[in-house]
């Protein structure tokens, strides 16, 4: 079985990913660490000649195993990531490592912003995952000040309505919620519900 799930910043689904992940016994890929990590490599190389080429390379030589979570997942990392992925060839590069990781035997979910529309058009269920921009905002700040990181809800609801725009106006590739997909608003769920109602969509669409 091939899931998709897409959707903004913060919507939870990545949590809704794993978990589904986790009940079918299918293999899992979170595709914004992939910008992330290509992000990353490129910090402090902004508006120098070779940033798009530090990327690109960034992008080629990328090994999925050694992703960190916890060092990827900072606001700043997020814009970083946002703005490599405006770079068609670091995107052509990425959407192999997306493609060959779709191809495992008993099948794969993956979560990102094109994953329904471009990656794996042919998966048999589609999830929109979003939320309401300040719902996200107050998700992600939690969740980072949890991690211990000295951040304030207006700076990253900022952060979150500029990756919106950047991701929605992307030239090198747009993000838009696939014709069919089902669309799951998560503004007022908790992770359980949330989780729950996902489940139910993936059984109504393969039972
Ligand atoms: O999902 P996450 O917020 O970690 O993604 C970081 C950034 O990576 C997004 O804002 C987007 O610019 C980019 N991205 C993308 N395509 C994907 C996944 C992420 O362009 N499939």
């Amino acid at each position: 079985m091939l899931i998709a799930v897409d959707g903004p910043a913060a919507s939870g689904k990545g949590t809704i990913a794993k978990r589904l992940a986790a009940h079918f016994g299918l293999a899992h890929l979170d595709t914004g660490l992939l910008y992330r990590a290509v992000g990353l490599a490129t910090m402090g190389k902004e508006g120098q000649a070779d940033f798009e080429s530090v990327a690109i390379d960034a992008a080629i030589n990328l090994d999925t195993l050694t992703l960190d979570e916890d060092i990827l997942s900072t606001a700043e990392v997020g814009l970083a990531a946002s703005k490599v992925a405006q770079i068609p060839e670091v995107r052509k590069a990425l959407n192999r490592m997306q493609r060959t990781f779709m191809e495992q035997p008993q099948g794969a979910i993956l979560d990102g912003r094109d994953i329904g529309t471009r990656i794996c058009p042919q998966a048999e269920v589609k999830l929109f995952i979003t939320a309401n921009a300040d719902t996200r905002a107050r998700r992600r700040t939690e969740q980072l000040l949890t991690r211990g990181l000295d951040v304030t809800y207006n700076e990253i609801l900022k952060q979150i309505e500029k990756r919106d725009k950047d991701d929605r106006e992307n030239p090198a590739g747009a993000f838009f919620q696939a014709a069919d997909a089902h669309l799951l608003d998560t503004s007022k769920l908790s992770i359980e519900a949330a989780f729950k109602a996902a489940l139910d969509i993936v059984g109504r669409v393969t039972g």
